[in-house]
């Protein structure tokens, strides 16, 4: 099958590649209910680690289900630029890092993708050095990145940071990352999935302890079991590892996107529409479902991968808190936040996972919401209608957040931010199309908006 080399040139095939993107704008004429299907993409936060942990191994892998997003585009340039060689054929990745040889990851790549630098585990454990650009900040938070680090070194890395560079690379004449304890002070995601990664190939057992339990890490886990790693506890508080010396070639699908399906879902409930949402997994959504059930929003599981969303009487209020999995999803807080701008009665949103994660309110109050901020935690006043307006996204759940709502409110919604909104939802324009919505995607000289200036908050 004839596939697409991703290289440094590559640019994502039948959507705008990111300057395009953000020239352009999105454009959407609410009040219109959605109705049909909506086919749910492979999960974003599976493919980029699962890409990473294709390091490992010497071999092919093919790894199914990808959804095409600029983020999947990006993590396979800076696997190119490591010497890897990455193909796409239609929904798969034909991964081979055979040749992988150089250990300095690209820094204007790594900086503008913070999964790429969970493959420092994998690629520490493959060359016994690693040099990668530490990752930074972004809109939602400062994102360090030190319970990676420290993890590593309890591995017996020697790791140091300067000029923005993390530095990796085995002490003295050991050949192998060795097995250690590691206890994680936050349950984090990347953090769990690096150690993993690194651990699959080290001299010995490791134990993670306090490890994240998200269906990603889970996914990952099993993607290494089918490469021939030795995995215990993954979807638990402590995964254990025994390290092997080699890896083995897979063929390997991942799993649907819970934070997409989460997206869909507030998409059908705010516009009071019946939608069907496939595939998902549905206890991978429990905490969204139930919260959603809570406000009144019916929700009905129509098949073992499908779920069905149906008009609600009335929306209530509610309080939310995000979590680490199994609690609430801190990636579905912003367009549940649009939810209960319309909600009757008022909510309250704590946001515990990010320390800057709350920006998409004050455009949803450009909307017609009201809704107050006090540090971490969002006081939303419910109002009757939401009104069109033209509005930022400043991150990619916040560019969602205000998708979702301008799908509700009156009249005509200009959504600027599609870099954000392509990173991490495959053509979501596309499937609102498909399910009726009154959505474009246009040129900011076609759409005739003029944007206020960010409010900072
Ligand atoms: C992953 O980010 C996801 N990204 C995020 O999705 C998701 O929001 C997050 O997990 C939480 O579920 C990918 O998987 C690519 P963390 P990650 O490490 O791994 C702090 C999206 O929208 N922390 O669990 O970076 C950190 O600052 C994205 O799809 C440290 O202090 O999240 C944050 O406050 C956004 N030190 C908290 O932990 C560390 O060494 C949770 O971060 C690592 C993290």
């Amino acid at each position: 099958m004839e596939g697409r080399l991703i290289n440094s040139s590559s640019s994502l095939p039948d959507t705008k590649s990111a300057p395009e993107a953000d020239s352009s704008v999105l454009q959407i004429w609410g009040g219109q209910p959605l109705r049909g299907h909506v086919k749910i993409s492979g999960a974003k936060n599976s493919a980029l680690v699962i890409m990473a942990a294709a390091l490992l191994c010497p071999e092919d892998c093919r790894i199914r289900n990808v959804p095409l997003l600029a983020d999947v585009e990006r993590m396979g340039q800076v696997l190119t630029t490591l010497g890897v060689r990455v193909e796409r054929q239609d929904d798969a990745l034909v991964i081979n890092a055979k040749d992988f040889s150089t250990s300095k990851a690209p820094y204007e790549l790594v900086t503008q993708l913070r999964a790429s630098f969970f493959a420092i585990g994998a690629i520490l454990a493959r060359l016994g050095i690693a040099q990668m650009p530490l990752p930074g900040g972004c809109a939602i938070g400062a994102r360090p990145v030190d319970l990676h680090v420290r993890g590593l070194q309890a591995m017996g890395a020697e790791v140091q940071i300067e000029h923005g560079i993390c530095n990796a690379h085995l002490h003295g004449n050991n050949r192998r990352l060795q097995g250690a304890k590691i206890y994680l002070d936050s349950p984090s995601v990347g953090a769990t999935e690096t150690l993993m990664m690194a651990a699959t190939l080290a001299d010995g057992e490791t134990v993670l302890e306090n490890a994240a339990r998200e269906p990603e890490v889970v996914d990952l886990a099993n993607f290494c079991i089918s490469m021939g790693a030795k995995i215990q506890g993954a979807g638990t508080s402590t995964i254990t590892i025994q390290g092997v010396e080699k890896l083995h070639s897979t063929d390997y699908s991942i799993i649907p996107d819970r934070i997409e399906a989460g997206t869909f879902l507030m998409a059908g409930a705010i516009t009071g529409s019946e939608i069907l949402l496939s595939p998902v997994v549905p206890e991978h959504l429990f905490p969204v479902i139930a919260k959603l059930r809570e406000v009144g929003i019916p929700i009905f599981q129509e098949a073992a991968d499908c779920l069905r969303v149906a008009p609600a009487s009335v929306i209530k209020a509610t309080n939310i808190e995000t979590l680490p999995h199994p609690g609430f999803p801190t990636d579905v807080q912003a367009p549940f936040m649009s939810l209960l701008a319309i909600a009757e009665g008022d909510s309250l949103i704590n946001e515990t996972v990010f320390e800057n994660r709350l920006r998409h309110a004050s455009e949803l109050n450009r909307l017609g919401a009201d809704i107050r901020i006090k540090g971490n935690v969002a006081f939303v006043r419910g109002v009757p209608m939401l009104s069109g307006a033209p509005v930022r996204g400043t991150d990619l759940r916040a560019a969602a957040a205000l998708v979702v709502a301008g799908l509700a409110a009156s009249g005509k919604t200009t959504i600027k931010g599609l870099s954000f909104l392509d990173r991490g939802y495959d053509r979501l324009d596309l499937k609102l199309q498909q399910l009726g919505a009154k959505i474009q995607r246009l040129s900011e000289a076609e759409a005739g908006a003029d944007f206020a200036p960010l409010s900072e908050n």
